[in-house]
């Protein structure tokens, strides 16, 4: 799973982080509960996690290696992750997304997820650009 982080942060257009990954350091914190692999010929290919908080709603990140998108796999892990919510008692599942992201959004919007807001120049990237952030929420 921090394989495939690794590999989408050095694609700098999906996720917030940027290369360097310490991989190690991100496997060794990886909290494994509220998570969910996609798994191809014995690799992870992709991964989801929810984050619940004392609130009672989870925060959601995922990532999917390049090869492996657009092809079902988003889907099935967001599957797991809104049934795993559920039956941990969440009412609402919340991520931010960035609004170049199309396939994120779509895969968002299918599963019911709304627009909640827009984070004006959020994130500020290795290059000095500054990052919009989409939020969007479901309510479970
Ligand atoms: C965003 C991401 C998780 C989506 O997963 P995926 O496996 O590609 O999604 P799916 O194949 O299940 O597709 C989900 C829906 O999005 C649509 N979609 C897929 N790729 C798309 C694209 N490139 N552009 C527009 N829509 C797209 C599909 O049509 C599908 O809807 P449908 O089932 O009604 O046809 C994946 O592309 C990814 O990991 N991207 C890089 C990292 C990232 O963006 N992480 C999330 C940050 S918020």
């Amino acid at each position: 799973m921090a394989e495939v982080f690794a590999a989408v942060a050095e694609e700098r257009d999906a996720i917030a982080t940027e290369p360097p990954v310490d991989v190690e350091a991100r496997a060794a914190s990886w909290n494994l509960d509220g998570t969910f692999v996609a798994v191809a010929g014995g690799d992870v290919v992709g991964s989801i996690h929810v984050q619940p908080n004392r609130h009672r709603f989870g925060d959601v990140g995922m990532a999917i290696v390049r090869e492996w998108r657009s092809r079902g796999v988003g889907s099935a892990l967001m599957e797991a992750a809104i049934a795993w919510a559920r039956g941990h008692g969440l009412h609402k599942l919340c991520l931010g997304v960035f609004p170049h992201n199309a396939a994120g959004i779509a895969l968002y919007r299918k599963y019911g997820f709304v627009d909640e807001g827009l984070r004006v120049k959020q994130i500020r990237r290795q290059s000095g650009e500054l990052w919009d952030v989409l939020e969007m929420g479901l309510l479970l």
